[in-house]
């Protein structure tokens, strides 16, 4: 067999001309029997797949997870199972709004996909740099979105549309006020935090579930710019994010972020003055503290962008034996939805390639479907199931402890139990003068062109999170 360096077909043939096409005489027109020319003009009108509807412009690196505390009283997963225990895994970081080519220094929240390869399959675990966000139901997301992206007909993004929507959703005003702040243009992902957001479970050995928030700080401190600091950037460089991470990891300089849980017994939910499963919630710090668990550290570049970064494809509904969901109705409509989306924007095997393959051997009883790749050998009883030939079988002991649901299915209003003020006015309270100055002009400047009634019911609710609020925001809009 030839193992020469040459170029080859797909079919494996040797690649005779790749500087000149096949014509008829020297200046005479191309050949259709000119098959490398046909298979490359083809190839290349296959080279893009759709990008992501959110979160179209990533970053990503391969790291290794290492548990530093014992947490098995809480969960029997293995990539918890003992200190010391390492977990490869592959981060992928994003803007949410913007395209594929958008510019990395913009104000927006910045997507945080974690995919750990653990001994039982993958967890993916995909937030943001945010531990809320700006809607509690899922139903609205769609509306949400199309605020965020292209105005149909103008073609650009719309700071009415934003704001109508925001205006008209009070429970948007935490995360809204996180996002003029300044935590919402990071330097680069080094310099911030990561959050699962939802609330998750955990479940351990004896079947004890535990309701858990995933908080992941970075070592490399805060680090952010200003509007005036980010335009200058982005003048003179789109990818700041992209080459600040790439090189960092070229360099050996390796973020890391310590790996952090907040954890509630499961009856406690029941009896908490608010409700655990909004994720425009924080859980106090002070009532349940941040427990240590490990350290994230992210050590080697993807050796090919689209492979690796653009095919991932992560999942809230990847979770493994010992960690598990919880009832926060945002999580359960992510649950359907990404998958949904990658058997849409990758192909129906996406799951099998390298990037998302699980570390182990995975059998099933899914059948063909397009571009199968991955050419499983086939005997009898591993086509269907129940079989008499030792097929592949199902694990009980994978099963989460029950989880006690009670009352009328209906349509309730997401908004009855909501206190949308209390905790953006613990953030505000938070912010030193120069922090909140800065997020009045933030919030003034990202109003422009806004009808006056829409600022105006923006200002009412800012004016229930604390009147100061409301006023400062006036005077950056006058000034
Ligand atoms: C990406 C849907 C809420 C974080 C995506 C994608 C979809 C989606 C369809 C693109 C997936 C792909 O093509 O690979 C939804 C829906 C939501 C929701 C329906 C609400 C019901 C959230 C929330 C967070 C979040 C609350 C964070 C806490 C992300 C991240 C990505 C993403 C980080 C990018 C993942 C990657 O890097 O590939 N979302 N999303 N999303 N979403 Fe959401």
């Amino acid at each position: 067999m030839s193992d020469k360096n040459i170029i080859r077909t797909t079919a494996g043939a040797p690649w005779v001309s790749n500087q000149d096409s096949k014509s008829a005489g020297p200046r005479g027109p191309l050949l259709l029997e000119n098959y490398q020319l046909i298979e490359k003009l083809a190839h290349q009108n296959r080279e893009r797949i759709p990008e992501r509807t959110v979160h179209a412009k990533g970053y990503g690196a391969h790291g290794t997870l290492t548990i530093t505390k014992d947490i098995t009283k809480y969960s029997c997963a293995s990539i918890f199972s003992k200190v010391g225990k390492k977990t490869d895994m592959f981060l992928r970081a994003s803007t949410v709004a913007g395209e594929r080519g958008a510019a990395d220094a913009e104000r927006d929240v910045r997507g945080w996909a974690l995919k750990f390869y653990t001994d039982d399959g993958n967890w993916d675990l995909v937030g943001n740099n945010t531990p809320v966000f700006f809607i509690r139901d899922p139903i609205k997301f769609p509306d949400f979105i199309h605020t965020q992206k292209r105005h149909p007909r103008t073609n650009m993004r719309s700071a009415t549309a934003a704001w109508d929507f925001w205006s008209l959703s009070p429970e948007s005003l935490h995360q809204v006020t996180i996002l003029m702040s300044d935590r919402g243009i990071p330097k680069g992902i080094r310099n911030m935090n990561g959050y699962g957001s939802h609330t998750y479970s955990l479940w351990n050995a004896k079947g004890e579930r535990f309701w858990v928030k995933f908080h992941f700080k970075t070592q490399q401190g805060h680090e952010f710019y200003t509007n005036e600091e980010a335009a200058q950037v982005v003048a003179g460089n789109r990818e700041s994010t992209q080459e600040d991470l790439y090189e960092n990891i070229e360099k050996g300089n390796f973020p890391k972020w310590t790996f952090y849980i907040q954890v509630m017994e499961e009856e406690e939910a029941e009896r908490v003055n608010f409700n655990p499963f909004d994720v425009t919630k924080v859980w106090s710090h002070k009532d349940y503290p941040l427990i240590e668990v490990g350290e994230l550290e992210l050590n080697r570049n993807p050796d090919d962008y689209f492979s690796e970064v653009e095919q991932a494809s992560f999942s809230p509904s990847n979770i493994v034996p010992g960690i598990g969901f919880s009832p926060d109705k945002m999580l359960q409509g992510r649950i359907f939805a990404y998958a949904d989306a990658h058997r849409y924007r990758v192909g129906t095997h996406y799951e099998s390639l390298p990037i998302n393959r699980p570390k182990i051997a995975v059998k099933n009883y899914h059948l063909d479907g397009a571009m199968r790749f991955d050419a499983p050998k086939r005997g009898d009883g591993d086509y269907y199931e129940p079989n008499s030939f030792g097929g592949p079988v199902e694990d009980k002991a994978a099963m989460e402890p029950p989880l006690r649901v009670s009352g009328d299915a209906t349509y309730y209003d997401h908004r009855s139990d909501g206190d949308d003020f209390a905790q953006p006015r613990a953030l505000y309270n938070l912010f030193d003068d120069a922090q909140k100055q800065r997020l009045y002009n933030n919030i003034a400047g990202a109003m422009a062109g806004v009808p006056q009634n829409i600022i105006d019911r923006q200002l009412g609710l800012f004016e229930k999170i604390d009147p100061a609020y409301a006023e400062g925001v006036r005077k950056a809009l006058k000034g």
